[in-house]
């Protein structure tokens, strides 16, 4: 509950600041193949995915999924908090239907709530989201927090070693080919470590440069975790954060004659990680996946870091 609200004070600002303002450096009619990266489970994932979280979007979201595909994103973000699935799952058919891909193409990632965190809870949670979404698999069911809650947003005694369990058995059902946790420190999954078969396949964090997450993000590398980068521009809403004009971000945009946007998103692919920008706009979201035709220097990338100040824009 906590998170959903400041959620809702984050949007409320982010439409404010971010204002779409500046460049497009779109690639026009340029298709674009995203390389994914190999998980500890075998399975691949897009290594920049579409994120689906806005409020007041879910009507654009079913054209934004047929956008979003046409340009080549093929890893897409959603959970059952953001109450999008059943438009998701109408823009997949689209495409489906199109044919534009295969199923076995896409990579779709859902998230457990809170409120669902008991063990036989959790694989009826997922077959609620999978029906929403029309899908038989999720690519990916992510606990979306270790913190449990009952309906009404208040705290909930459950350990989420169990909603653990319910996942691996959501994994053995065949019905989300990988399982991973979202918002989990070090120690948690060592917790899961310890105590379970499977080891998360990816763990879903905020990373910006104003929030590098190094020790969590060095850690999940060391066990083979894989990281997916939320709020990549999570950064111009951070509190005291620099501005979209900050001399030094802009003048490594200006080198590489690209939008700050998607230097934001290239910093985070030079770090291994994996970015799920959110847009719903045609051009945004083609600004978004053109990433792959430059690279940062490593003294770019601590540039960008020099701005950390472990600030997340959820706490
Ligand atoms: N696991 C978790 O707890 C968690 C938490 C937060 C987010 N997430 C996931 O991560 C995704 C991304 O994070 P986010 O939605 O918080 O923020 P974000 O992707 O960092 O930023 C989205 C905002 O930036 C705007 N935008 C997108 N591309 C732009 C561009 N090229 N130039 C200027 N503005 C641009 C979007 O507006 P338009 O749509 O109008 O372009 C929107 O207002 C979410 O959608 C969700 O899927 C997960
Ligand atoms: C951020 O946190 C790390 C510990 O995880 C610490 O070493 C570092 O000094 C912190 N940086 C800032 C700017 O607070």
């Amino acid at each position: 509950m906590k998170l959903f609200l400041s959620t809702v004070a984050l949007f409320a600002l982010f439409n404010v600041i971010s204002g779409h303002a500046g460049h497009n450096h779109g690639p026009g009619g340029k298709h674009v193949n995203i390389p994914t990266k190999q998980l500890n489970d075998g399975n691949h994932i897009p290594i920049l995915g579409l994120g689906t979280f806005g409020f007041g979007d879910i009507p654009k979201i079913r054209q934004a999924i047929n956008w979003a595909v046409e340009a080549g994103y093929r890893h897409i973000d959603t959970a059952a908090l953001y109450d999008n699935e059943a438009e998701i799952g109408k823009g997949i058919s689209d495409v489906l239907k199109k044919g534009l891909v295969k199923r076995e193409d896409l990579f779709i990632t859902t998230k457990l709530w809170n409120d669902k965190h008991a063990k036989n809870q959790v694989v009826p949670a997922l077959k609620e989201s999978l029906s929403k979404l029309g899908l038989q698999y999720v690519d990916l069911y992510l606990i979306h927090s270790p913190e449990a809650s009952k309906e009404d947003g208040s705290p909930a005694d459950i350990d989420y070693l169990e909603t653990w369990q319910g996942m691996e058995e959501a994994q053995k059902l065949g019905l989300a080919k990988s399982i991973g946790v979202s918002n989990f420190d070090t120690e948690q999954i060592d917790r899961i470590k310890a105590h379970s078969k499977v080891v998360p396949a990816v763990n879903q964090i905020e990373v910006h440069p104003m929030n590098t997450q190094e020790k969590t993000i060095k850690d999940c590398f060391e066990r083979n975790i894989a990281v997916v980068a939320y709020s990549p521009f999570g950064f111009f809403v951070s509190r005291g954060g620099p501005s979209k004009d900050d001399p030094k971000i802009k003048s490594i945009a200006q080198k590489y004659g690209k939008s700050i946007n998607q230097v934001l998103l290239r910093y985070l692919i030079e770090r291994g990680l994996i970015p799920i920008p959110k847009s719903t706009n045609q051009n945004r979201m083609k600004e978004n996946l053109d990433v792959f035709d430059f690279h940062l220097t490593p003294e770019e990338v601590s540039t960008m870091s020099s701005f950390n100040t472990n600030t997340s824009i959820f706490g």
